[in-house]
């Protein structure tokens, strides 16, 4: 069983305990990150994973995870254009996971409080980067802050316009205001 971790940094904090048991492929555009992959034996690409999706036959993964930076990063925002990049290069039936922000303000508030990176604290984000994440999401999900009925309508419904029946689906909370997303897939319209 094939997995691909779109965005793999070192893979210590998500995709070590995710992805156990497939043969990974990681993708970071950091390196130094890769060189300390956790996963043994993973096959490693560094690169701009948005340029590698263009470059890698589609349908080959059984698994796909796409643990975005959160927020916006060099002209993207979470797992938004990641998700239309990684999907065609799933299989027929697998399994895509990511993360769903429920509310960026609980997230940056909750991040010093678990000793998370100060990259992602409130003070950085407030007045700058905040207002553009909301916008982001404003025009993703037509919200800043989501239900979690309502994250889960919005994929069904967007897995579904893209000729998708989904099998099974699975929300682990991660902490405030991030929730892990699993979704088994199977593709009934090419
Ligand atoms: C949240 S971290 C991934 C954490 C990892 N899954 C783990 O379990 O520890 C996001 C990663 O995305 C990488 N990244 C950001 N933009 C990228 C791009 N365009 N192509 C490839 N990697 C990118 C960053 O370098 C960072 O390592």
């Amino acid at each position: 069983m094939r997995a691909l971790d779109f965005f793999a940094a070192d893979g210590s904090r998500l995709s070590s305990r995710v992805l156990e048991g497939y043969a990974v492929e990681a993708w970071d555009i950091r390196a130094d990150y890769l060189e300390k992959y956790a996963i043994p034996d993973a096959t490693k690409r560094c690169g701009d994973s948005f340029k590698l999706a263009t470059e890698t036959t589609p349908r080959s993964y059984d698994a796909i995870l796409i643990d975005a930076p959160a927020g916006c990063f060099s002209g993207h925002c979470e797992h938004f254009e990641a998700l239309e990049a990684a999907l065609p290069l799933l299989r027929d039936e697998g399994t895509i996971i990511f993360n769903v922000f429920t509310s960026p303000l609980l997230y940056l508030a909750w991040q010093p409080l678990h000793g998370g990176s100060t990259r992602n604290s409130l003070r950085r984000y407030v007045g700058g980067d905040l207002a553009q994440w909301n916008q982001a999401r404003r025009r993703y999900y037509r919200r800043d802050n989501l239900l979690l009925h309502e994250y889960l309508d919005h994929y069904s419904a967007l897995f579904q316009s893209k000729g998708y029946e989904t099998l099974r689906r699975w929300t682990e909370r991660r902490g405030w205001g991030i929730y892990l997303s699993t979704w088994r897939l199977r593709r009934i319209i090419s």
